[in-house]
């Protein structure tokens, strides 16, 4: 495994299940689509950071942390999932969210609630400053906190990322399948550029597509590529990546993170309604709309086969219960 030298601990449900979408295939008439269901990883409700936060809190552990601190939106998957990975782990947690307490507690909000998180809400200030400040208060106070940064996205979160490659690969092998493309949301890069390093190293010969849910293509590509090269270099890999070797597509940017549009209402109502799984609002309703387009658009053959990578995020759609209405 390319990950075995790293400090683990087990936190997400795995492998998570590889399934076609049949319905859905034949109502578009191909390509045949399938989805790996990492919303089903557990940790409060599933989601891609589950498979980073396997690697985190290790390496928080291993140092001696009594709290984990991060930061994200309101109705961040990736707050919650770490507030339900410190309960396990038995560490107390801050969460730095952006904005103000909204009226009403919903979605992911609600959860950080339920697992026990401390929540502070920054305001309009940078979250790294208040987080940084945070942690100063928790040290002065005699606690030990270790700070997870925004999405878990460094070389020791992606490294979750390569695991999973890894193990796509040998759910492929165990059932003679290849996919010729895989597509998922991409924000903070620790998935995208995870999955990528973990291909190179596999020799995965497809075509891996991340949909910006909030950057231009080329801030998102210097950004995977910088993550790629610092976890290849984490997991001792002789492996090197440039900007434009990483496929994303910024074309579904519509009204901004967070902003739910049509594209993205209609993207759950489809997969619901022919699949019956949820996508979420902000990251894989927008992704999932965006493959959508591009198939409509024929950007894939039909006898090809793509991967749809659900990354999670369901829980939030109570807290956009409004828009989705
Ligand atoms: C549901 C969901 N999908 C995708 C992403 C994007 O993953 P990454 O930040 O690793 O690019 C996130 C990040 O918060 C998420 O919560």
């Amino acid at each position: 495994m390319l990950t075995d030298n790293q400090p683990r601990v087990p936190i997400a449900h795995l492998p998570t299940p590889l399934e076609p979408l049949p319905r859905l295939t034949a109502q578009l008439g191909g390509p045949a689509l399938w989805i790996k269901r990492d919303d089903q990883t557990g940790l409060a409700t599933g989601g891609n950071k589950a498979r980073k936060l396997e690697f985190l809190v290790a390496d928080a552990l291993a140092g001696g942390a009594d709290t984990l601190i991060t930061g994200g939106a309101g109705q961040s998957n990736h707050a919650r999932q770490t507030a339900a990975a410190a309960a396990k782990s038995g560490l107390a947690c801050t969460l730095v969210l952006r904005g103000a307490e909204p009226p009403q507690v919903q979605g992911n909000l609600l959860l950080d609630r339920l697992l026990g998180a401390r929540v502070v809400w920054a305001g309009d200030r940078p979250l790294a400053e208040v987080m940084a400040q945070v942690a100063e208060d928790l040290q002065k106070a005699g606690h030990r906190p270790y700070v997870v940064p925004y999405g878990g996205s460094n070389p020791i979160g992606a490294s979750g990322y390569v695991a999973a490659m890894e193990e796509l690969l040998a759910q492929c092998a165990g059932r003679d399948l290849h996919f010729d493309h895989v597509v998922l949301a991409s924000s903070s890069g620790g998935t995208q550029a995870g999955l990528v390093v973990g291909a190179r190293a596999l020799g995965y010969g497809g075509h891996i597509l991340g949909i910006s849910v909030d950057e231009k293509a080329d801030v998102l590509q210097t950004k995977l590529s910088g993550l790629a090269n610092a976890t290849a270099n984490h997991l001792g890999l002789e492996l090197t990546f440039e900007p434009q070797e990483f496929g994303v597509d910024d074309g579904y940017l519509g009204g901004g993170y967070g902003v739910v549009g049509n594209l993205e209402r209609a993207a759950i109502h489809a997969l619901a309604r022919t699949e019956g799984i949820l996508l979420d609002p902000v990251y894989t309703g927008r992704a999932f709309g965006g493959l959508l387009d591009l198939i409509r658009q024929g950007a894939f053959r039909p006898d090809e086969r793509v991967l749809f990578w659900h990354t999670g995020g369901t829980a939030a759609v109570f807290g956009y219960a409004s828009e989705l209405r």
